[in-house]
């Protein structure tokens, strides 16, 4: 193809597996709350915002509190998420991201991040990645968190790309639907037994290749 392309990246279970701190930091709020929250309750809040995030666990539990508790809330189990992200390196990097990314910048391929994180910049910096990327769009950037698009369009304003000849990486429901909706081309990684809607999918970062997505295009 003739038109320049460009890769998006959810980071969050794409670029490094932070599920699991986020899961130990819910779990531990849930309790306090004194409910049980489960791995597979988890599933729901992967790649929904913090906000969103806490309301869903809120629900699950059908504890209600006033919005200024549900401050209080969101931030202690931040606090506890940052601790427990702390000692992270570039050991954690998934499989096949590294080699992947150094593909694309050797065929300058421009590249962004595109996550509802609001500590991508900290997690960027401790896994060593943080001025690999052309554009980092993420929690701080955006108003309407995945599944709206707006994460992703930003992104390819930032890069200079058509929105048509971009492609996503992902591994949430809800960051598949924002790259639909964003127009764009969208690889699911991880389970196809619970994601849909993808152009792709692939079980890890191992498995993909420029040559991969470019046949998107075809
Ligand atoms: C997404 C994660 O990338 O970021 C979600 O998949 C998380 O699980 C969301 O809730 C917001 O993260 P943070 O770091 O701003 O609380
Ligand atoms: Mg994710």
């Amino acid at each position: 193809m003739k038109e320049r392309i460009a890769v998006l990246f959810d980071l969050d279970g794409v670029i490094v597996d932070t599920a699991k701190h986020h899961y130990l930091a819910w779990k531990q709020l849930a309790e306090e709350l004194g409910f049980n929250f489960t791995v597979e309750d988890n599933e729901r809040l992967k790649g929904v915002s913090r906000m969103d995030s806490l309301n869903i666990l809120l629900d699950i539990g059908q504890v209600k509190v006033s919005e200024a508790e549900k401050v209080e809330l969101a931030t202690r189990k931040n606090r506890r998420y940052v601790e427990s992200i702390s000692h992270m390196d570039e050991s954690e990097i998934l499989p096949g991201v590294s080699v992947f990314l150094a593909e694309l910048k050797t065929n300058n391929i421009p590249f962004a991040l595109g996550s509802a994180s609001k500590n991508a910049p900290l997690i960027l910096e401790k896994i060593g990645l943080y001025h690999a990327f052309d554009a980092i769009i993420d929690g701080n950037s955006i108003v309407n968190a995945k599944p709206d698009p707006e994460v992703f369009l930003l992104g390819a304003d930032a890069l200079n790309v058509a929105k048509e000849n971009c492609v996503v990486f992902e591994d949430a429901q809800s960051g598949i639907e924002a790259g639909k909706r964003a127009g764009m081309k969208v690889v699911a990684v991880g389970d196809q037994r619970i994601l849909t809607g993808a152009d792709d999918y692939i079980e890890s970062m191992e498995d993909t290749s420029l040559s991969r997505i470019k046949d998107l295009f075809f």
